[in-house]
């Protein structure tokens, strides 16, 4: 832990919606009393029926229930969109700029985004979409990916959306899940001047469904590339939209109607299809938008994360457009055509707020200062990160290439699972401290718990907890109530289990010291070794995996392999290859391996437990740091493996 303290600036103070009195105010308020300070704070929403309820919670594993604004009804699409018009009609809502840089910018008005997602929305009528139906989006970013969510939340369907960087494999898992009917797609996508097969991946989705039900492809012609064509299934998209009117009632939707599912990754098993509702989800990203941005009306804002991870949906999509903010969303990738692009992009765009990630930072930051070399960034009033820690060296980078050293760097802490921003400063309120993500948002009341289920007072480090429920709290695992409760609020009693361990120091900050499961953080994404191992298990060749996180200068962690390969299969260099690409093929290139080790035997306990510990600290080269090794069916593997691992460095 740094001591460095960064104070908040004057004109920040000064000018922010939150100070600090405020901040300190209205999070006691927030904590004392929940129900008044929800009734009030949903009232930026528009209620078609106003709520009676507030909050309906037990975190009692035996009666676990979690119900906000129960009684309330609204639509999320109407309040993002709809109620904007009479006053902000043409003041832009999306500001589009292609991969390709100098192509042609595509800006969106709020009118015309309403009128796209009426029509949409009527498309998807036509195709038979309901009410609680469960529809797919694998899209690049563009805005339809936008305009798609948006149309479901109108018509009461519930978005799925997959990452346009997944394989078929992990596609098919989540369409078989849902039981999707309907997928939206693109012919292909468009990152860092090569082209993503989508609709091809599709194809082959739907030959690994277990139970497709999938009907109907609407497929977005974006870059004219060849695609196969299945007459009764495909629909192109800008023939049906040309057929549908832009008018479109929006569908009364009850506050915990279900907004959308988005999968992630645990340590074990399948991922997890994480279920959103609709009131209290959009009061808390609405809020935080708001508060932790500071976004004032007229700014331009542009969230980086792609749409298809939790970042995206709430502060790219929901929690801007409910607050009427002008967006920024780029196709392509920070570094393309150079490393300059992320800075021209922001200068060009005069954007005042960017939120990004650190291994974004780390990346730009490994070709020194040519990243902003040209530009002239004093349009930058915030900078704010997610998905992991941001490491004191890239937070003074960033503050002082980008942040002109006075935009302060917000370190935000949340998972998919809780909706919305958890820990995190405020610009006009928090002094900062570098890595360190402050304090928490109003409504929540985080935890430090030790390993024998006590509250840890004071300074010190545990478990992370939530100890009560605040209203953009996933409601339960699509299809798997119990696993939801076993994974959550089965390790602590009447708490929710982040699975991340922090620290807390005497200000009261907290430090997040990372994941305490089997979840990897690969450049922001999160991955469970569970998922990693059992798609090398299924290539013929190996017998038994075990995957582990290394540090990676960039990434935070890579992905190392151990693989124990088949009787009679031979080690070689092509069939390290041909793993790693098998397993970009499984599960998508984000899980491409850093290196794989040839494991003849794995260190296992006596009671067949693989000591992922020991295999952590070979990997990292810390021999001499293995532990207690005695409890091992067969210490001499380890031996072995340390004797492998120093032929492959
Ligand atoms: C996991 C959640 C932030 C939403 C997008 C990622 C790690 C997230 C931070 C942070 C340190 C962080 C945690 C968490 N993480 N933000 N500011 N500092 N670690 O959501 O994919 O569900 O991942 O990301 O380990 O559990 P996600």
């Amino acid at each position: 832990m740094s001591r460095e303290r960064i104070a908040v600036g004057e004109t920040y103070r000064e000018q922010a919606l939150i100070n600090n009195e405020r901040y300190l105010d209205m999070y006691q308020r927030s904590i004392d009393s929940p129900e008044t300070f929800w009734a009030e704070q949903a009232q930026r929403l528009n209620w078609r029926k106003p709520f009676t309820q507030v909050k309906d919670v037990s975190f009692a594993k035996e009666d676990l229930h979690i119900r906000w604004f129960e009684d309330g009804e609204l639509n999320a699409c109407e309040n993002c969109l709809d109620r904007h018009l009479p006053e902000r009609a043409d003041q832009i809502a999306l500001i589009w700029e292609p991969d390709e840089e100098g192509a042609e910018v595509v800006r969106y008005t709020y009118a015309q985004l309403h009128e796209e997602v009426c029509k949409l929305a009527n498309g998807l009528k036509a195709m038979g979409v309901k009410k609680g139906d469960v529809v797919t989006i694998y899209l690049p970013m563009v805005p339809l990916i936008s305009i798609s969510m948006l149309a479901c939340a109108r018509i009461g369907a519930i978005h799925s959306v997959v990452f346009g960087g997944f394989s078929p494999e992990a596609i098919a898992g989540r369409i078989d899940d849902g039981h999707s009917r309907i997928v939206i797609t693109a012919d292909e996508g468009k990152r860092g001047g090569k082209s993503v097969p989508l609709k091809h991946n599709v194809d082959n989705a739907l030959e690994h469904c277990q139970h497709s039900e999938v009907e109907k492809i609407l497929v977005l012609r974006h870059t004219q590339g060849n695609i196969d064509w299945h007459e009764q299934r495909d629909v192109d998209l800008a023939e049906l939209l040309k057929e549908q009117s832009p008018d479109c009632p929006a569908e009364t939707m009850n506050a915990e109607d279900p907004l959308f599912i988005l999968y992630t990754s645990g340590s074990t098993g399948k991922p997890k299809g994480v279920l959103h509702t609709t009131g209290g989800y959009l009061t808390y990203v609405s809020l935080s938008h708001e508060t932790v941005f500071d976004y004032k009306a007229g700014e331009t804002y542009w969230c980086m994360a792609d749409i298809g991870w939790i970042t995206g949906h709430s502060y790219a999509v929901y929690g801007p457009l409910a607050n009427a903010a002008t967006l920024v969303m780029y196709e392509g990738v920070p570094n393309y055509p150079d490393c300059g692009r992320m800075a021209r992009l922001i200068e060009k765009h005069q954007i005042n707020i960017v939120y990004t990630a650190p291994t974004a930072i780390r990346a730009l930051m490994a070709d020194g200062d040519t990243a902003v070399e040209g530009t002239d960034l004093s349009c930058i009033r915030i900078l704010a990160t997610a998905g992991e820690p941001i490491n004191p060296e890239a937070w003074r980078w960033f503050h002082d290439k980008f942040g002109n050293n006075t935009a302060p760097i917000l370190d935000t802490w949340w998972q998919t699972e809780t909706g919305g921003m958890m820990i995190t400063p405020m610009p006009g309120a928090t002094d900062l401290k570098p890595g360190s993500a402050t304090r928490p948002f109003f409504g929540v009341q985080p935890a430090l718990m030790d390993n024998d289920g006590n509250e840890i007072q004071g300074a010190g480090e545990g478990s992370l907890v939530i100890k009560d429920s605040w209203p953009s709290q996933m409601r339960t695992i699509y299809g798997d109530h119990q696993r939801f409760i076993d994974t959550y609020f089965s390790t602590f009693e009447n708490c929710y289990f982040s699975s991340d361990g922090a620290k807390r120091d005497e200000d009261g900050y907290y430090w997040i010291t990372g994941r305490m499961d089997d979840v990897l953080n690969v450049a922001g994404h999160r991955m469970g070794t569970a998922e990693i191992e059992s798609a090398l298990v299924a290539h013929k060749t190996v017998a038994e995996a075990a995957v582990v996180g290394i540090p990676h200068d960039i990434k935070g962690q890579g992905i190392y392999v151990y693989a124990t390969l088949a009787a009679d299969v031979e080690a070689s260099e092509e069939l390290r290859k041909e793993l790693r690409n098998w397993v970009r093929q499984e599960i998508g290139p984000i899980a491409t391996p850093e290196a794989i080790q040839w494991a003849p035997g794995l260190p296992k306990t006596r009671s067949g437990k693989i000591m992922r510990r020991v295999l952590r600290k070979i990997a990292c080269e810390e021999y001499d740091q293995l532990g207690d090794t005695s409890t091992l069916a067969d210490p001499h593997v380890v031996d072995d493996l340390i004797a492998e691992h120093k032929a492959l460095a």
